[in-house]
This record gives C-alpha cells, structure tokens and sequence, in this order.
C-alpha cells in the first residue's frame, strides 16, 4: 500500500506517566499524590461514591500498585535505553507534582525531586530524544484535595503556578514540548483524578467541576505566560481526551444530543484552552445543572489572562469512539475510557470493552484541525489487552500490531486530508499500572515487564513482538507498517 508521508520531522515515540511507572511514591522526600491513594482490585475508586471516605491508605487490608509501579525511578536508564533502541525521537512523560513540591503548598521545592528529573532528560538527551512534558498527569499532592478541596478552590492557580514556574524554568533549555493538565476534560464524568473532586468534597456537584476548570485554564494560562516569557519558541499545548463520537442513527434527536455530547465533553475544555475565550455555548452547558457562568468566582483579569495565551498545539489521547442513542434507553451500553456511550455495532471491542475504531483517530484529526486550525500531536493510543508470554519471555503481540498499525495507517489519511500532525506517542510503551483498574495485566506497552496484579515478579524488561515492528515503522517514518 502506498502511504501519504509523514512529516520529516515527525515525533514518534511513546507516553508514561509518573504516577504509573516510578514507584518509589516516597523517596527522595517526595510527599503522597491523589495516586497514592488508591487501591488496586474493586476498591480502587471507592472514593468516588463514599461521601466519608477519609484516605487512609491501609496496607494491610489493601495493595497500592502505584506506590511501586514498575519502579522506572531506579530503572530510568534502562527503559530509555530500550526507547533510544526503538529509534524514538521523543518521549512523553510527566512531573510527578509531589515530588517538587510534597504537600502542593510548600514554599520551595524538594531539590532531590528536581535532581531525579535532571536525570532523566539529561538520559532522554544523550539519545537525541525530545523530552515531551506532561506538567500534571493525574497526580496532584493529596494534601491539595485533603486541605483545600481540589481544584475548586482558587488557591490551586498559585500552587500550580509555582510548581510550573519551577519546572519550566529549570527545563526550559532542554525541553521544547509541555503540555499543562493531562486529558483535562475528563473530569466531566470523572473528576477524581484531574481534579481531586471526590464524593466527600463536592464531586456531584458539576458546578464545582466548572469551577475547578475555570480555575485549570487559568492555571495553564500562566504556565503558557512563564513558558513563553523564557524562550518564545517553547510549544506548550493542552491535553485533551477525544472520543469522536457518533449518533446511532439520522434521527435528529440522537443528532442534537450527539452535537451536545460534542460540545460538553470533546470541544468545550479545547475552546477555552485554544481560543482563549468561553464559547457560545459556555451557558446551555451550565444551564443543565441549574446555573450559571456568572456564579462562578472568576478573577478580575482572568478572562484577558486566557485571551492573551492559547495554547500553542492540541495534545490528545484517543483510544476508542463512542455513539450516542438517546431515543432507545434499551439499547446496549458500551464500556470505555471514561466514557461510554451505546454499543456500536460495527465495531470491535478491546478485552475490556473499549470499542476499537480507527477510522474514528482521522475523523478525530479533521475536526479538532478544521475547528482550531493548530498543529495536533497524538499523545497517547494504544491497546490494553493480556499478553501471554511464552518461556523465555516473548510475547508475541500481534493484535497490538494491527491495532497501532491501523490507527498510523489512520493519521496518514488524516495528513493527506491536510491535517497538521506533530507526532505519535503511544500510551504506556513499556507496561504500567493501568490508569482505571489498577492492573499491570492490562498491558499496552513494546516492552513486557514481568510484574503481575499481586506485585509478584523480577521486575525484568523484556521486548515484545511490537518493540522490533515499532523499530522499523519509526526508522521508515510510517513507511513499513507490515
Ligand atoms: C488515559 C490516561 O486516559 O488512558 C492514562 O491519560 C491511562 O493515564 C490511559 O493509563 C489508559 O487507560 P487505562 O485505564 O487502561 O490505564
């Protein structure tokens, strides 16, 4: 098959998080993340519907799989070697907030964090790799959710504040890429992690969900400022989850809600972020749960705050499309990435229901690119799934092969539609904690790393089928996908 040609210099790579790989959640003075605290197996979100729920971390009733992930805090040099092998140009990884700065309010910043990180781009650096930064992935100090209730209350902007001013200050010279909250419009319907809104402080409210994000933009606002403000040729970008979504059927009722849908979860975060201003639509979306804009607790120079620094590309995650039926309330549900939506019946299905659809990254790539006209960089996509290793160790992974191949054969239709794509980083590409289980068996990475759901294991790195197939896609620049 003939491919259309990625860009010369496209950003291949792969994407972590800290919370999901280092460990080590207390080394080094680093203080416990919202991550932290959270319970592999079925109790693992508990605090989201458990008004009394305190954050007792119990170790003896419970395990915490992030506490040790897959311990990259002492293994780094070894995973990003593995990267460099792969060929990777950049690396999408994230600052874990507690470690800088462990209760979020310190006055300044834990200088053993800093050096650990020091360390790690200066390894990225040795291989040519561009360090891709994610300021705040899913791991903000507890004592922020603990003492001022999440991201709902202003003093968050502050902490924020300094915590980005440090790190972009410190790496601005080595580090062109940022983003400023990972997949910030996930909070619509799961406001725990991004936001540390949780059942006990607020979390059902969705007026304090608008008001943590008021409060977000302005945050990532100011980072973008000090960012530019140090070197104008940083690229500093939001992260967005995209799930294109579908109605079921031409009815237009399903069309209404699917244009909604559209609006409330997959555009509005972006406009702000991108336009630097509140759409049209900001007040029907609040209207919904009995307010409005002018309820919120905006800051006298928020609004030019935003106007003057848009971000200057759009990060996002795609893994999976939804569809919309709001007329059958029958129909069959499909489970997802925070998301769900109907079950779609042209599509397949990961192991753990996530609908598989990659003509649905292109048409993901056009509308975020016709809307905002901003260069995109896929940052995360990928396939959980169980591999099974044989002996020695091989996993042969061909299903992640198709999956990945597919959605690369995907941008390349979407760069021939002319779609401004920066690069591709998929998510998880050594193993790590799972984000939403917890589990180490839900698998995405081209390096199979021997730890299973109890914490049994050696911890070893081993390649994957995908780790000499991802080899070869980069060192063709998307030409050899067989
Ligand atoms: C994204 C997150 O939503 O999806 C990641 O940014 C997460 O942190 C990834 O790990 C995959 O989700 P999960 O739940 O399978 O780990």
């Amino acid at each position: 098959m003939t491919m259309q040609k990625f860009p010369k210099d496209f950003l291949w790579g792969g994407a972590t998080a800290a919370n999901q790989l280092e460990g080590a959640y207390q080394a080094d003075g680093k203080g416990l993340s919202i991550a932290d605290a959270l319970p592999g197996g079925p109790d693992r979100f508990k605090l989201v519907n458990e008004p009394n729920f305190d954050w007792t971390i119990d170790e003896a009733n419970c395990t915490y799989p992030n506490h040790r992930g897959i311990d990259h805090y002492h293994r780094f040099k070894e995973d990003i070697a593995l990267f460099a092998e792969m060929g990777f140009k950049c690396y999408r990884f994230s600052i874990a907030w507690s470690r800088i700065f462990p209760n979020g309010d310190d006055k300044t910043p834990n200088e053993a964090g800093l050096k650990f990180y020091d360390q790690v781009i200066a390894t990225c650096r040795s291989y040519q790799i561009e360090p891709v930064i994610t300021i705040s992935h899913y791991e903000m100090p507890l004592n922020l959710v603990k003492k001022y209730g999440g991201w709902k209350n202003r003093q968050l902007i502050t902490f924020y504040e300094t915590f980005a001013r440090t790190v972009l200050t410190r790496y601005h010279k080595q580090v062109k890429y940022w983003m400023t909250f990972n997949e910030i419009n996930s909070a619509l319907t799961f406001p725990v992690m991004g936001q540390g809104l949780v059942a006990a402080n607020g979390a059902s409210d969705k007026k304090n969900i608008y008001q943590a994000w008021h409060n977000q933009f302005v945050a990532g606002a100011k980072a973008v400022k000090i960012g530019h403000e140090l070197d104008a040729e940083l690229q500093i970008g939001c992260m967005l989850l995209y799930a294109t979504t579908y109605s079921y059927d031409a009815n237009p009722v399903n069309q209404l809600a699917t244009l909604e849908q559209n609006q409330a979860f997959n555009h509005f975060c972006g406009d702000v972020q991108v336009r630097g201003e509140y759409p049209a639509y900001t007040n029907k979306l609040m209207q919904k749960y009995g307010f409005s804009f002018n309820e919120l607790e905006i800051g006298e120079n928020d609004l030019a705050l935003l106007k003057a620094n848009p971000v200057d590309y759009i990060g996002f995650s795609y893994y999976m499309s939804s569809t919309i039926d709001v007329a059958d309330a029958e129909r069959e549900q499909a489970s997802g990435n925070l998301i769900g939506g109907v079950k779609n019946p042209f599509l397949k299905t990961s192991e753990w229901g996530w609908q598989v659809d990659p003509i649905g990254l292109r048409i993901a790539l056009n509308e975020l690119y016709n809307r905002y006209q901003k260069p995109l960089f896929v940052v995360e996509n990928g396939l959980g799934a169980v591999d099974k290793p044989d002996d020695k160790f091989h996993v042969q992974d061909d299903y992640r092969i198709d999956y990945l191949r597919e959605h690369i054969q995907a941008m390349a239709g979407a760069i021939a539609d002319g779609v401004d794509l920066m690069g591709y980083t998929p998510w998880g590409c050594i193993d790590l904690v799972s984000a939403s289980t917890g589990q180490m068996s839900k698998r995405y990475g081209f390096i199979y790393v021997d730890l299973d759901d109890q914490g049994n294991g050696t911890l070893n790195r081993y390649k994957k089928a995908s780790f000499e197939w991802y080899k070869q896609v980069i060192a063709s620049n998307g030409e050899t996908l067989a």
